[in-house]
């Protein structure tokens, strides 16, 4: 069976890779309806080597699709994804707008699997954050074997995650540093070319960022587990793709860094650096592909219960198109 499916923000970064994803993983795609606003409206893209034209979503008569993926920013979810609901296309939202509300799922299909059933409260499932989709990937082998208490982890975080724009921001502030010319920045609130920025999104009343936030809760969320405790910082750094987590857990019960490789050898959609000198970075292992990479796995000399990771996936791909899809093809799979 194949399904119409409509891909809302078929311009942006992230809804472009969902189209070349759905055709790389041969997705059941029976009509493609790319969406966007007025602004890119008539504009061509290609998929199975047909041109299709893009349809301004106001427009739209969502009845027409049976699967949606959403990758248009929280006001354009907020706006769209209750109508297409309603009209019977399921939403796979990749917005921040549905995630912490109680009946909407969100999921990690290696994860949290089972959380899906709900997507029939309301027909939207929501997306994780993407830094917090590659820190559950690797540690739901840990926290099934061992419990964990609680996560310390530092971020790493490319700028495709902040759209297209703050990739040609980069990569102008890069030449135009290197020619001598006095830089702009209007993507984030710092010069990004040779520097770090611990600000991603807006900083909340706690002082932390609501990129920090959303591990936070999201984590929880998907751990189906209130009491774990979440400690993030969030850093912006000058990469393309590929977002990297150092992360330090403290287990419930104690385990090793053997174990912990034994683990994640087995789990599904890591790939494992066991040796203790080797360690994946975004460039040559992460960037281009769906997988989440862990290495530098060892004991934390500072604390009996200790564990550190370094996890690093594409953002652009597991974090947000590749994970889309996988849930998409599940619902397929269970209850479609
Ligand atoms: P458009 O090309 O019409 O602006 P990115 O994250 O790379 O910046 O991409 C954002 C995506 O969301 C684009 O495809 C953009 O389409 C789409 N988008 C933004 N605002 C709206 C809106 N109000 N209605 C429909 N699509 C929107």
């Amino acid at each position: 069976q194949k399904y119409d499916v409509c891909v809302l923000g078929a311009t942006g970064l992230v809804g472009k890779t969902i189209i070349e994803i759905l055709e790389q993983r041969d997705f059941p795609v029976n009509k493609l309806y790319p969406l966007a606003s007025a602004r890119s409206a008539g504009q061509f893209i290609e998929f199975n080597g047909e041109s299709i034209e893009v349809l301004d979503a106001d427009n739209f008569d969502w009845s027409q699709a049976q699967i949606g993926f959403f990758s248009a920013g929280g006001a354009t979810s907020a706006k769209y994804a209750p109508m297409a609901g309603d009209a019977g296309c399921i939403v796979i939202d990749n917005t921040s707008e549905f995630r912490y509300e109680p009946d909407i799922p969100l999921v990690v299909p290696e994860v949290n699997p089972g959380a899906l059933a709900d997507y029939r409260n309301r027909n939207i499932i929501a997306n994780p954050n993407c830094s917090t989709i590659q820190m559950m990937v690797a540690l739901k082998p840990i926290q099934d074997a061992a419990g964990i208490d609680r996560i310390n982890v530092c971020t790493y975080q490319s700028v495709s995650g902040a759209g297209k724009e703050a990739m040609d921001e980069l990569a102008k502030q890069c030449a135009d540093l290197l020619s001598g010319k006095p830089v702009e920045s209007k993507s984030f609130s710092r010069q990004i070319a040779f520097n770090v920025i611990p600000q991603i999104d807006v900083f909340q009343d706690n002082g932390y960022t609501k990129e920090e936030m959303k591990m936070v809760w999201e984590t929880k969320k998907i751990f189906g587990d209130e009491n774990i405790l979440v400690n993030p910082t969030a850093v912006r750094v000058p990469v393309f793709y590929g977002h990297a987590e150092a992360i330090h857990i403290e287990t419930r019960t104690q385990t090793s860094a053997e174990e912990v490789k034994a683990l994640l050898s087995q789990a599904p959609g890591v790939v494992l650096c066991e040796d203790d000198q080797d360690f994946p970075t975004q460039i040559g292992d992460a960037s281009g592909k769906d997988e989440t990479f862990v290495g530098r796995i060892r004991e934390d000399i500072s604390h009996p219960n200790g564990i550190n990771l370094w996890v690093v996936a594409d953002n652009v791909r597991k974090g947000a198109a590749t994970n889309s899809i996988q849930i998409a093809e599940l619902l397929i799979k269970e209850y479609l």
